[in-house]
């Protein structure tokens, strides 16, 4: 039976959802030169196990209380409580989770708006439109502001369309499209002159560099934020899930995907850095670090296209546009988290709701362009580095001590009979009590005496 308030409709269907909402900006923008500054492959290596050893742990928390209580976050917490006032607090925490998923969504549609702009100003060079991609790609007050609400309108009408219709469906659509688009653009720009020594410089593993504490808590948030672990995204994706399905398992996949794709994409910039450096662009900040961030996607990597001609054009192209199709298939669920906590606790109509919640956060947007200097670096701050480790520490609380062992026990078994004796029941039940919440004081303890 397909439940009223929608459910995935295949395992594919899910994992495609899923995985669509950790691979984002993050996984294709950030990973691949945080490798290449911070000691190549081993970086990659703690990478990898951070995201198994941390992020998966809480992950599955969420998708275990998601898929027991068919509800979003706020409720879902609620109902797992022994008491009032344990409800009280998962419900608030589920509500703080709403609030950061709407706030990273606010930034993250402007960075989106960009790769948009970018996109479309590539294709605007080929028509010979000689004044259009000059206004794209500059950064102004209209462009920003008409190509965030753009983002989020398509987010808006993807979601208002439901789980099926909508995020399913478009999932299924984007996430091939974007994998394709990864692996053909990796494989010729490794042929690139120049691109063999990005390759090794991504792959050569230099143990001092990955070792250093500060890395490792960089690492740990971005973790979080990669897997979009502590706002009820995941939480919301599991409630739609059938019981019948090996839930360790597909959180297993969605991992693996997740780093897969950021792994992928170190294939993709490195070489594309090198091959830039190769031509004549520079590739190096002051300090002889690599450059990362905005100054690479939208300063490097299109001098390098520039350099480049026509198929120039086209790999600008076919970049933007599998930078985009990453960020929309990861604002859908970021939107998807409050709206499912509106229709079903308020009775609002979905198509309502995702476009009351979504022009709220449009506005927000705005407000964040308009103070860019002030606003944009600590709303990501905020959310990012407080918001979604703290939250994630509330998951792993009511996953390990709130909620019944024997009653996520039954719940894991529905999809997995043997779940008892796998080896995902030996290990989780201690870590998602003791070692997960450990690290993530930890690392606030750290932060905290940092900035003391
Ligand atoms: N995981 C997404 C990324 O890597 C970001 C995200 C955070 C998505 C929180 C949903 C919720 O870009």
């Amino acid at each position: 039976m397909v439940s009223p308030r929608g459910e995935f409709t295949s395992r594919f269907g899910f994992v495609a959802a899923a995985a669509g909402s950790a691979v984002g900006l993050g996984n294709v923008w950030g990973f691949p030169t945080q490798a290449a500054s911070n000691g190549g492959g081993a970086f990659l290596l703690i990478y990898l196990l951070l995201a198994f050893v941390l992020a998966y742990p809480v992950l599955m928390a969420e998708l275990i209380i998601g898929r027991h209580a068919h509800t979003n976050a706020v409720t879902a917490l609620r109902n797992i409580s022994p008491n009032r006032l344990l409800g009280n607090i998962g419900a608030a925490s589920g509500i703080a989770g709403c609030i950061v998923a709407s706030l990273i969504l606010s930034f993250y549609a402007i960075v989106a708006g960009w790769m948009i702009a970018f996109g479309l100003a590539y294709v605007a060079d080929l028509f010979r439109l000689s004044s259009l991609p000059a206004w794209l790609t500059a950064f102004g007050l209209v462009r920003n502001t008409v190509f965030a609400g753009l983002f989020i309108a398509i987010t808006i009408i993807i979601v208002s369309a439901g789980v099926q219709r909508g995020i399913e469906r478009w999932s299924e659509r984007l996430m091939p499209t974007l994998l394709l688009t990864l692996v053909a653009l990796s494989m010729y720009v490794l042929t690139l002159d120049g691109a063999e020594q990005g390759l090794k410089i991504y792959l050569l593993p230099d143990v001092t560099r990955a070792l250093s504490t500060e890395l490792i808590i960089d690492a740990l948030g971005s973790a979080f934020f990669s897997l979009s672990l502590g706002v009820g995204t995941m939480l919301i994706y599991g409630s739609y899930v059938n019981d019948k399905e090996n839930l360790p398992a597909l959180g297993g996949w969605v991992t693996l995907v997740d780093v897969g794709i950021a792994v992928l994409a170190g294939f993709l910039v490195l070489p594309a850095m090198y091959a830039a450096l190769h031509n004549g662009v520079e590739i190096f900040t002051e300090g002889g670090a690599l450059i990362s961030e905005d100054t690479l996607i939208f300063t490097v990597l299109p001098q390098l296209f520039d350099t480049m001609g026509f198929t120039g054009s086209l790999l600008a192209i076919a970049f933007f546009f599998l930078m985009s199709i990453a960020a929309l298939t990861s604002s859908i669920s970021m939107l998807e988290a409050p709206v499912a906590y509106v229709v079903e606790e308020h009775s609002i109509e979905r198509r309502s709701a995702a476009m009351l919640i979504g022009t709220v956060i449009a506005l927000a947007s705005c407000f964040i362009i308009l103070n860019f200097d002030t606003l944009f670096g600590s709303v990501i701050k905020l959310t990012t580095r407080y918001g979604q480790p703290l939250l994630g520490f509330m998951f792993c609380i009511y996953a390990g001590w709130v909620w019944h062992r024997d009653a996520l026990l039954q719940e894991i078994a529905k999809g997995y009979p043997d779940a008892r004796n796998g080896l995902f029941w030996t290990f989780w039940p201690w870590h998602i009590r003791f070692i997960c919440p450990l690290i993530i004081l930890g690392i606030f303890a750290h932060m905290l005496q940092q900035q003391v």
